[in-house]
């Protein structure tokens, strides 16, 4: 879905920088209402394009008085008021409006963090509409500089126990602020605020759907694609590529070639499981490739795990290569365009802290997405998921039929097991060993009903040999380490707390059944200071 196609009731956020925008956008969106965000620093053009009917001054590390302040462009003011646009500034987002609106700004007069109690001290129909003057209600705040002085026309109409400004209104120029971030959990009637905002003072009409979004999507998929051009899609058995190369099929048919490659690092029958989803359940035409033997030769003896990622990338471009020449060949013309399951939190574009040097950009993850495609290629990008998060990805998915244990799979990823055996993968028959390992700890997770707290959980081959005794004898084996995490997005991460009697079962069960392993070892370290994946 491009942004253009909301017609009406966007919520569009401008970022300047704090950690909570995106969590703004989310709880919108729970709300049913469509929610963009964009650069503070966007320009007015980018701003009016997307017609919002509410705008949002995000927080943000930045003191409205530093040189390289980030703020609304010129004529943003006029342009609000002229096309009866709500604005509502949160934190640094209220102090923007303040200053330019005319008031005063104090810097670092009254430092409020963390949990706050906020007193209602006049309703004037706007944002505390309903409540009585001296309603009290706890807020989260984050802030350095205060609204000392209000432009003309502004009330203040919440104040926090140390006699801050919390939350000002100018309901006739249609301007509100809050001075706490309403949209944490920490401010318990934060949603209920913003639910009042946008639909009792901004007249925003609910009505944001999955499947209004499947529609949009396969309408610009249509337009976009001409009649005879072919699409490709690399599967990984994810469930951002599945959802993508889904829907894709819905809108042009077979005339998308899916490639799923078995590099011979992918977990227990995980080849015949992927492919029976995707050719049983969701009728996605795809080429199954085994180039386990290809990448398994190129690995040996490489034990650097940068090295390993890069040859495992070099690998999949010369088969993915392939691929496109092969349907060249077959239909006379090269494959246009290429379908990607880039999700939003990829792209959002961020405001980045004054001083850093930085500027707006553009991001991709790198590692992860396929690793570069021939230049030759020229393809287009279809990236049909690129406005949703992971859990719109999954109720999409849901709508287009993706078998529901199908789209609650943990992340795997793109190099595989190669990151879970430390050195040299091809080592003994150390994939074997893990495989078997995995699928032990995977199923005993299953089966004890855990599976969905878990964010990722996966075994790691460990290169040393360790003593044992197995029956009557000495054994010389292999470690192996089990690792569970929970996580929100996998940028940070605790590890799993599992009942002690279920650990016990698992690891009898992989000593016991496991050829090749006497010792089974619990990682227990959080992200950070350890990354999730072990190399
Ligand atoms: P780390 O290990 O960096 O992982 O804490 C965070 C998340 O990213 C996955 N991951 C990868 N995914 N290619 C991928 O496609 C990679 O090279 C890669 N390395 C880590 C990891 O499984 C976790 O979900």
């Amino acid at each position: 879905m491009e942004p253009q196609a909301v017609k009406s009731n966007l919520v569009l956020i401008l970022d300047y920088g704090s950690q909570y925008t995106h969590l703004i956008t989310r709880r919108i969106r729970s709300l049913s209402v469509f929610s963009l965000c964009i650069s503070g620093t966007s320009s007015l053009k980018s701003i009016t394009d997307l017609n919002p009917s509410v705008i949002i001054l995000s927080g943000g590390p930045h003191s409205v008085h530093t040189a390289d302040a980030p703020s609304f462009p010129d004529g943003f003011v006029e342009y609000v008021e002229k096309n009866g646009i709500f604005v509502l500034g949160i934190c640094y987002g209220l102090q923007l409006i303040v200053q330019k609106l005319g008031g005063e700004v104090g810097v670092g007069e009254k430092q409020e963090y963390g949990r706050m109690v906020i007193e209602v001290v006049k309703d004037c129909g706007g944002l505390f509409r309903g409540k009585k003057v001296g309603d009290k209600q706890v807020v989260w705040m984050s802030h350095g500089d205060e609204a000392v002085k209000l432009p003309v026309g502004f009330e203040v109409v919440g104040r926090s126990e140390q006699g801050g400004i919390a939350a000002v209104e100018n309901p006739g120029r249609r301007f509100y602020g809050l001075q706490y971030h309403p949209e944490v959990t920490h401010s318990p009637e934060g949603m209920e605020l913003l639910r009042h905002f946008l639909f009792d003072i901004s007249g925003v009409t609910a009505g944001w759907k999955m499947e209004d979004v499947m529609e949009e999507e396969i309408k610009v998929i249509k337009s976009m694609v001409g009649p005879d051009d072919h699409i490709i899609c690399a599967l990984s058995g994810g469930v951002d590529s599945t959802v993508a190369a889904t829907l894709v099929h819905k809108a042009i048919g077979d005339r998308l070639h899916c490639i799923f490659v078995d590099n011979g690092l992918l977990r227990y029958k995980e080849q015949e499981r992927v492919m029976g989803t995707f050719e049983k359940d969701l009728h996605l035409p795809v080429t199954c490739v085994d180039a386990s033997v290809q990448f398994l030769s190129e690995l040996k003896g490489v034990t650097d795990p940068e090295k390993k990622r890069k040859i495992i990338g070099k690998e999949f471009i010369a088969i993915f290569d392939a691929f496109a020449h092969d349907l060249e060949k077959k239909f006379g013309k090269k494959p246009t365009y290429l379908v990607q399951g880039t999700l939003y939190p990829d792209v959002i574009e961020s405001c980045p802290p004054p001083g850093s040097g930085k500027s707006h950009s553009h991001t991709i993850k790198s590692h992860h997405n396929v690793g570069g495609l021939p230049k030759d290629m020229k393809l287009k990008l279809i990236e049909p998921l690129k406005l949703l998060f992971k859990d719109e990805v999954r109720e999409l998915g849901r709508i287009l039929d993706v078998p529901v244990a199908f789209l609650k799979r943990h992340p795997f990823p793109g190099p595989g097991l190669a990151v879970r055996i430390p050195g040299d993968v091809t080592q003994g028959n150390a994939l074997e060993i893990l495989r078997q390992v995995d699928e032990i700890f995977i199923q005993a997770i299953k089966d004890a009903g855990i599976y969905d707290e878990i964010w990722q959980a996966f075994a790691v081959f460990l290169p040393i040999k360790t003593t044992g005794v197995q029956g009557d004898q000495r054994t010389h084996s292999n470690a192996v380490a089990l690792r569970a995490v929970t996580s929100q997005d996998g940028m940070t991460a605790d590890w799993y707390y599992f009942e002690h009697k279920f650990l016990d079962d698992v690891a009898r069960k992989i000593c016991n059944s496991v050829r090749g392993v006497n010792r089974v070892c619990l990682d227990i370290t959080s992200k950070p200071p350890s990354t999730i994946e072990w190399e």
